[in-house]
């Protein structure tokens, strides 16, 4: 990959102004994410929890139901803050931070050409490395 962390200063900052807005009070770990389609139109999202602790959303499909709601075409990156890197929720302390297994599979439906970045993880990744083999089913409906 030929991008560089860096090259994504802003994205990384809007998904850190993100976090600072997540309803986090259950597991205490503040996520935001940012999404850049090929406008250079910007997305964003933040971690929403629930006393129903299953119901809880995380940031990156936060930030991708914004980008579809807004009409975002063709999904560049997506850049992904973690702000308590400890807390009530004790991250495991060997632990990189990227987006959890559900969010890997909805990058595959919506972004699957995306770079993700995190402020974790010093390279960027693509989707195809963090979800390989993915299960895909071509849309009967070409609305997107
Ligand atoms: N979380 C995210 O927002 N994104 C991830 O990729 C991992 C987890 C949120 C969900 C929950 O609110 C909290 O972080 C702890 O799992």
């Amino acid at each position: 990959m030929t991008q560089k962390r860096e090259d994504f200063s802003a994205l990384l900052q809007a998904a850190k102004d993100a976090a600072g807005r997540a309803y986090a009070p259950y597991s205490g770990f503040r996520v935001g994410a940012a999404v850049l389609d090929a406008a250079g139109r910007v997305f964003t999202g933040c971690n929403v929890e629930n006393a129903s602790y299953g119901l809880s959303l995380c940031a990156e499909r936060a930030a991708l139901a914004a980008a579809v709601t807004g009409g975002a075409q063709c999904i560049q990156a997506l850049a992904l803050w973690f702000l308590d890197l400890s807390g009530p929720g004790e991250k495991t302390p060997d632990g990189a931070d990227t987006p959890c297994g559900a969010c890997r599979q909805w990058l595959v439906e919506l972004a699957p050409e995306a770079v993700v970045v995190t402020n974790q993880t010093p390279e960027p990744m693509s989707v195809d490395s963090l979800l390989p083999n993915s299960f895909r089913i071509q849309p009967k409906n070409s609305r997107k």
